[in-house]
Parts: structure tokens; sequence; C-alpha cells
């Protein structure tokens, strides 16, 4: 009855569980079945996730796939920088990574819903897990414009803001003033919930309380703790503008419980590559040139200094749409203004290794956000390593104009502009404590320049028919097509359309 019960939409069902559309990865015996002629040869176009994840599900049909990958590592922007890792930026800036052993950041990609197919891949590859924490009521929120003495735990913060808006609304729910919008039951109801979730008292006030946080924290008896003090008005906590970061865990795409692979984000192409075959996949390889013929796709590539060609029945465009829009090609007005439209964005990280890990021991901080006004934007505790001797730090994860402006310092100098700003919210072990550092700025990455897309109008406006669609035998898969850009998942989910649509052509 329960089986029917969901058949019928009446049940939960794993179905329900918001799941993308069913994908059914292509067999070797669908061939069989249809009587057509087998698997083709395919080139797919760039070796990040999109790229990949098309070679390693046409690969389970036993299609014959050549990957052709710029850079000398497969990934893409899931990149993960260890000691010794080195890039040259489009400025000419050359780093080596100084991280000690085991350390790392993840430049790119570093977290992953529990809803997204990601999951299902690093399940499928062996790939393990653990928890990343986005938000922690233990970080800091710090908006130096508002005129902040100093950081504010986000525990302090959500109490006040949390406090103040109850105590609001119990107030003028109790003065009548939402008589035409609630009878009296649900007003009722409604002042209950308000008391409870921003902790007033029978008199509707807001007075603060325990979950602002302690200075001496609750112990053993005779130490029954001590609240913090200061609890600021209304206005002041208005002033401060702290409201505006409590939203960000609402979102769909970044409530917790999130995960990150153990040991690196890299973990998941590095699994992907094993799986497809190493031998499949030609690094150092940039396309110059991709030709649609009548019963094949040419392309042209040059790798160690030399030119080569290279023939197949069909071919997957899976880089960035900027760098495709560079590469001759001749499928047409439509495929390159669709190219053209789609607009690259930046963003950029410096990792900081310390010798210490200060934040865990003076701050009580383990993983999370810091959250400020500054241009560093977003300032990342690592999610591994608790307890060990030394971590990476993200000191800044910013777009856009904020994230131009660090490209363009020199790497020394945008170490020094990040930790001065983290000087202010952390006091002077962010500098004593700091071991060297690694930035990366996506933009300016040769090969990549863009940390993700704006696909302008959405990814099916009419302009990305050509791409949605294929044209001639040149089908195309990238984040940038997805309704989730900058996600993994947007790669896998649209590396999976487009193999389907090629399969199921080879099919028929
Ligand atoms: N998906 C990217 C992030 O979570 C943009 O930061």
């Amino acid at each position: 009855m329960f089986a029917t019960m969901g058949a019928l939409g009446l049940a939960p069902t794993a179905q329900a569980a918001n799941r993308e559309p069913v994908f059914h990865a292509p067999r070797a015996s669908d061939f069989h079945l249809s009587g057509g002629k087998g698997a083709a040869k395919v080139v797919i176009v760039g070796g990040g996730i999109a790229g990949l994840a098309a070679a390693y599900e046409l690969g389970k049909a036993g299609y014959d796939c050549t990957v052709l990958e710029a850079r000398d590592r497969t990934g893409g922007r899931n990149f993960t920088v260890r000691g010794g890792d080195s890039t040259t930026d489009l400025y000419g800036n050359h780093q080596t990574a100084r991280f000690s052993e085991g350390q790392y950041m993840n430049a790119g990609p570093a977290r992953l819903p529990q809803w997204m197919v990601t999951l299902d891949y690093c399940r499928e590859l062996g790939v393990p897990l653990e928890v990343f924490t986005n938000t922690n009521a233990d970080a800091y929120l710090y908006n130096e414009s508002a005129g902040m003495k100093g950081p504010m735990r986000y525990r302090t913060a959500k109490a006040d803001m949390y406090g103040y808006v109850s105590e609001l609304l119990a107030k003028a729910t109790d003065k009548g003033a939402l008589d035409r919008q609630l009878n009296a039951a649900d007003q009722e109801r409604l002042v209950e919930f308000l008391k409870d979730f921003g902790a007033l008292g029978d008199k509707l006030d807001y007075t603060g309380g325990e979950r602002r946080g302690f200075t001496t924290v609750p112990a053993a008896a005779g130490t029954p703790g001590v609240e913090l003090g200061n609890v600021p008005s209304a206005s002041e906590i208005l002033s401060t503008g702290v409201g505006r970061y409590f939203s960000f865990e609402f979102g769909y795409d970044q409530a917790m419980l999130m995960f990150q692979p153990v040991g690196g984000m890299d973990q998941i192409p590095k699994a992907l590559t094993r799986a497809i075959g190493a031998h499949k996949i030609r690094t150092g390889a940039a396309v110059t040139r991709i030709t649609d013929k009548a019963q094949g796709v040419s392309v042209t590539y040059t790798q160690g200094g030399r030119t080569r060609q290279i023939e197949a029945d069909y071919c997957i465009g899976a880089l960035p749409p900027n760098i495709l829009a560079k590469i001759p090609h001749n499928l047409g007005a439509g495929v390159q203004t669709a190219l053209e439209a789609i607009k690259p964005q930046s963003a950029g990280k410096i990792g900081l290794e310390y010798a210490s890990r200060w934040w865990e021991l003076d701050h009580r901080i383990y993983g999370g956000i810091t959250e400020t006004d500054l241009d560093v934007t977003h300032i990342w505790h690592p999610s591994y390593g608790f307890h060990g001797e030394r971590g990476v730090m993200i000191g800044y994860y910013n777009y856009d104009t904020d994230a131009d402006s660090y490209a363009k310092l020199s790497p020394a100098d945008r170490e020094k502009r990040a930790v001065a700003a983290g000087v202010k919210i952390y006091g002077p072990k962010y500098r004593t404590e700091l071991a060297s550092s690694f930035s990366h700025h996506w933009r300016q990455t040769p090969h990549l320049e863009a940390a993700w897309h704006d696909t302008v109008g959405g990814p099916d406006a009419p302009v990305y028919k050509p791409l949605n669609e294929g044209t001639g035998r040149v089908y195309f898969a990238g984040d940038w097509l997805s309704y989730t850009d900058a996600w993994q998942h947007g790669a896998f989910t649209s590396a999976r359309k487009a193999v389907t649509a090629l399969h199921a052509r080879v099919l028929a």
C-alpha cells in the first residue's frame, strides 16, 4: 500500500527527494538491443568535470573517447593546491605553493550540498566525504563600514537580531496590528513562536540571554557561567548591518550539512581520470580548430609545440564558453553568438598556511566562514585537520572587482593586503603565525579565464539553442549550460544531457 501511495505521490519516496530527471548511463547492451552500428568515436574538448563526466559515462558503453586538455592536469576549475604545485597567471605571476605535507586549499569548488549529483559520483567512484562546515555559530561577522569596533560572533548577532525582530513583531501583534491578517488563535500561536524564537520574556521584551554567548562558560558547581554583557539596543544592532548575512544558510545550495572530499576536491577529477583511463586523456593539448564535416568531426590541437589532428564521429565541446568562442570553427554564427552571450566572471582565493591553528586554540572556531564587508569578503576556517599542528585558512574568497583588484597585485602584495584585513578581525596572530600563502584568480588563469559565467537570460534562452541541442556533430556541456552555474552538479548534469542526446542519435 505504501508503494502504491508513493506511486500516487501520496507518500515520500526517493524520487520525491528532488532528484534530477532520471539518467540512464549508456550501456554496451544498448547497441545489441537497437541493432545499430555500435559505439562511436568521440573527441571531448576540455578535461574539466563536464568533459571527464562525458568520457566516463560514454566509456560505460564502450565509446572510444579521447579527451583533449590544454592544462597539464585534469579537473578544470576543480583545482586543489598542495605544496610544490605551480601556476603562472596571465599577468605573468609565477607561484609555487609551499604548503606543508597534508595541507591544501581548494582554489575552485570547495563545498558540496547533499542534493547535488556530485555526491552520487563520489559514491560511485569511491571518493570518501567529510562534513564541510559552511556556517558556524562561533565564526565572526565584521562590518567595518558600519562602524563596528570589532567582530561579533554569529551566535551573538543572531540572538540580538532575532530577539529584537521577534520582540517588535510580538508587540505589534499584541497591540492588534495583525488583526486583519490573523485570527486571535493564530496571533496567539505566532506570539508563542516569537517568544521561543527570539528568547523573549513574559512582557515580550528581548533582554539578551545565554544564546548570545558567555565570557566565562558554565562549568562545575560554583561556576554557573557569566553571560556576555553589553546587550545592544535594537537600533544599535540594526546599525551594524549584520542581519544581512543570516539568509545565506537558507540557500538551497548553501544550507548545512555540506560536504567535501577527504584530502581535497580534486579527488573527484582524479577518480574520474582513473576510471576513464589516463591513456585516453591528452594533457597539454590546446585545441586550435573544430571542423564539423558531414560524416565526422576534425579537431586540431597543439601539443608539445606540434600541431596534431584527431578525427572522430562526434565532438563534445566542454571548454568554458569564453574559451570556446576564441577557437576557430565552422559551426555557424548561431553557435558563436551564443558563446559570446555568456559572460565570464571573476573570483579569487588566497590560502594562508599558519604554523599553528590559533583560530581553534584562541578563538574556539572549528571550520566555518567569517563574513566581512572588507574586500576579502569571506574568510574560511579549514574543515579538515582539526587540532593538527598547522592549517590553511582561506584569507579571501571574493568576486568581481574585489577579485580583480587583488589579481592585479603581486602575490606578495595580495598576501600583505589580505593579512592586514584579517588582523582587524583576529588580531596580530593573523600576521605573526603566517607560514606561507598561495593566491589564485580564475579570470587570470590560462585556458579558463573565468571563475564561472553569467549565462545571460538563463540557459534555456532561445539564443543558446545551438549549444543546448548541439550543432552538426558537436554537442556542448558545462556548468554554464545549467541552472547551477559555478557548481560541479551543473557540469555533471550538463554532461549527462549531452551524453544522452549523443547516445540516442548513435542508437537511432
Ligand atoms: N558554488 C560556488 C560557491 O559555493 C559559487 O562558492
